[in-house]
C-alpha cells in the first residue's frame, strides 16, 4: 500500500525470488494522484530498500510508455519480448536491473 498523508494513493508489491533477485509485481498509482512523481518516488525508495539484491525484474506491456520511461529513467533496462505472457494474447517487455 502506498500511503500519502494517510490516503491510499496506490500498491506496489514483490517478491523475494533468492538472495540476489527480486521480482517487481505491480506498481499502481491512482489515476487521481498520477503525474506528480509519486511513481518515481515510490520506485526509488523501494530500490533502496532492495539494495542489497543484485538483480530486479519486472514486466510491463511495450505500449505503457509512461511507465516504461519511468523504470528506465531508474536504471532497468530490455532484456527480452515476452510473447502472450499472461495468457491475455498480449507481449511484454521484460525489463531488469542489474547492479
Ligand atoms: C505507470 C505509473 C505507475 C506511473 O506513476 P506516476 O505516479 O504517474 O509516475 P510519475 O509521476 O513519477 O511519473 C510519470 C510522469 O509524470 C511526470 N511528472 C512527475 N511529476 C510531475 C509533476 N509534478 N507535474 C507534471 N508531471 C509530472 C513525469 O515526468 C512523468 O512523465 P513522463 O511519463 O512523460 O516521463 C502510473 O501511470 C500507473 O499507475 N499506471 C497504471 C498502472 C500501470 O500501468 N502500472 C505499471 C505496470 S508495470
Amino acid at each position: 500500500m502506498i500511503l500519502k498523508e494517510n490516503i491510499l494513493v496506490g500498491i506496489i508489491s514483490y517478491k523475494i525470488r533468492d538472495k540476489d533477485h527480486v521480482y517487481i509485481g505491480g506498481l499502481i498509482i491512482k489515476p487521481e494522484f498520477q503525474k506528480q512523481g509519486l511513481g518515481k518516488q515510490v520506485m526509488e525508495k523501494l530500490l533502496e530498500e532492495l539494495k542489497d539484491y543484485k538483480e530486479l525484474d519486472l514486466v510491463v506491456h511495450p505500449e505503457n510508455f509512461s511507465a516504461i520511461k519511468l523504470y528506465k529513467s531508474l536504471g532497468f533496462i530490455e532484456k527480452s519480448r515476452l510473447e502472450n505472457h499472461y495468457g491475455d494474447g498480449e507481449p511484454r517487455l521484460l525489463l531488469v536491473l542489474e547492479r
